[in-house]
């Protein structure tokens, strides 16, 4: 992976109307899928927000500050994490006895779990799309709950964040924010 997939890339606030087509977005799945998860749970979903229909259904649910932003997207993913993900296991770690280690948590640990999970799986996930070439942004200003019960009513899958993707409008870039230096932020013992 080169290194300018960290170093260059930025969370694209606004994209031009490039299209992302949906044999895109299924290569861009295929590189994320490899990303590490506990016990190979593989907990994130993904649902792609691409036509007109499925994007006026999501509007209502984005804060005011970021109504253009998902607008000027081509496509905009729901990334959740599914909170039956242990149903999964037979398949993805056959190895593991039943009932697993995860059946003996409480349901705050499990969710954690999920959780951590998920969030490796969606940074490989803007990695993924980033050495594709793609441009995303990601997004916490919108009302959760709203998605859920528009997108989700019937399953298992639950809301973490929106990542936008496509192709970024570089006309209204702002400089880039700092970061915290090694010092700052890590420690060698
Ligand atoms: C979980 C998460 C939520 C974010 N929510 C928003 C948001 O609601 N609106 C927005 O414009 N940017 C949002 N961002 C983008 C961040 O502001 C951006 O990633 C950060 O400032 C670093 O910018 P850079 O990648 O261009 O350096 C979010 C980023 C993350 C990871």
């Amino acid at each position: 992976m080169h290194t300018e997939v960290f170093t260059q890339a930025r969370s694209a606030k606004l994209y031009t109307n490039t299209p992302v087509d949906p044999a895109q977005i299924q290569a861009l799945y295929d590189l994320a899928k490899w990303a590490p998860t506990e016990s190979n749970t593989c907990p994130m979903r993904l649902l792609f927000i691409q036509s007109k229909d499925a994007k006026a259904r999501l509007l209502p649910a984005i804060a005011a500050g970021n109504v253009a932003k998902v607008e000027s997207a081509p496509v905009t993913a729901v990334v959740a994490f599914d909170t039956a993900f242990t149903e999964k296991l037979p398949v993805l770690a056959p190895h593991m006895p039943s009932p697993s280690y995860f059946d003996h948590m409480s349901a705050e640990a499990k969710a954690f779990s999920g959780y951590r999970s998920t969030h490796l799986q969606a940074g490989m996930l803007i990695a993924a799309a980033r050495s594709m070439g793609l441009d995303c942004g990601p997004l916490a200003g919108f009302d959760r709950a709203a998605v859920d019960a528009e997108f989700f009513a019937d399953s298992t899958w639950q809301t973490s964040f929106l990542l936008m993707l496509g192709v970024a409008d570089t006309s209204q870039v702002y400089p880039r924010g700092p970061r915290l230096s090694f010092e700052e932020a890590c420690q060698i013992i």
